[in-house]
């Protein structure tokens, strides 16, 4: 970085030089990454950094965010950097001992809620609907859907006891704690067996191993393996999970997991292959991928 902004620079002039410097350098998204680096370095919002286009950065300002410009170089994400990500329009803490919530993951939320916010508004309806989310990370996902769907009580299982302190503090955050029973365990193994649960949820690891190895460098060295890799075909997870599902749906719940490009005819395939699920879909994203599969549990 020896050519890196020296003397008195403004807020443009340091974010024209960085978006430059991160194209030259192959960081993804070079734009939006100083622009983010740059607000949160001088405790600003993206607009802010517009409004003040002429203002100069302070030598101790300029100093600080350099450091962060050091960091987004070496491959560290954005959202580890700065602490915090957006999802479903709500600010969830970052750590890297989660997965940072992808926007496709958005299409699972919107994909339960199409089938089952009825379900959770029939008021005649006297017992609570309880909901499970299998491997939380964030949280993002069960607490997108707890704050859609009030009447609804969850179990979030993580394997990171890391992860579920991440989801536990997002929780409260969000003021949904008090609705979520928080367990680490692997998969199912700690739930007793038997019909409890009207929906099940999950965005388990699905990348395939050789996928995994071709990773940019943000996602691999950065990320946790264990909430990316999911065995040689990705569906070393998802397998035992759909085999499981029956047990613990009751008859008419919901089933929505997360797939891979590429992976959806397999894990319908699965899911059919119980005998128990009815109403298969897979369901695509906003780049038209199979991401999602649904289903309900047959009634009878
Ligand atoms: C792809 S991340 C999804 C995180 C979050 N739900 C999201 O969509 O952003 C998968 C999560 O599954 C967890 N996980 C991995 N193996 C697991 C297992 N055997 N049992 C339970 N959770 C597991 C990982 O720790 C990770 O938090």
């Amino acid at each position: 970085m020896a050519d890196a902004p020296q003397g008195t620079w403004t807020i443009m002039e340091v974010l024209r030089w960085t978006t430059d410097y991160f194209q030259e350098k192959g960081v993804s998204e070079p734009r939006a990454s100083a622009e983010v680096l740059l607000a949160h370095s001088l405790n600003l919002t993206r607009l802010d950094l517009y409004l003040r286009y002429d203002q100069p950065l302070t030598p101790e300002e300029l100093a600080r965010f350099k450091d962060l410009v050091v960091r987004r170089r070496a491959g560290e994400p954005v959202a580890y950097i700065v602490g915090h990500k957006e999802f479903w329009s709500l600010d969830f803490l970052m750590t890297p001992a989660v997965l940072i919530p992808r926007p496709e993951t958005e299409t699972l939320i919107d994909a339960v809620l199409q089938v089952f916010k009825q379900t959770t508004e029939n008021k005649k309806q006297k017992t609570e609907n309880w909901c499970l989310e299998v491997g939380i990370g964030s949280g993002a996902i069960i607490i997108a859907l707890a704050r859609e769907l009030p009447r609804t009580r969850w179990v979030g299982v993580d394997i990171s006891a890391p992860a579920l302190m991440v989801a536990q503090e997002n929780a409260r955050r969000h003021e949904v704690a008090e609705r979520i029973f928080f367990l680490r365990a692997n998969l199912l193994a700690a739930l007793h067996p038997g019909p409890r649960f009207n929906l099940m949820v999950a965005n388990l690891p699905y990348v395939p191993r050789p996928v995994w190895e071709e990773l940019p460098k943000d996602i691999k060295e950065f990320e946790p393996r264990e909430a990316l890799l999911g065995g040689e075909d990705g569906l070393d997870l998802i397998r035992p999970l759909v085999q499981a599902a029956p047990g613990i749906l009751q008859p008419g719940g919901w089933l929505a997991l997360e797939v891979a490009d590429g992976q959806a005819p397999k894990v319908a395939e699965l899911v059919e292959q119980t005998g128990e699920f009815e109403q298969i879909e897979k369901i695509p994203d906003y780049l038209g991928v199979k991401r999602v599969i649904r289903a309900r549990r047959r009634e009878g």
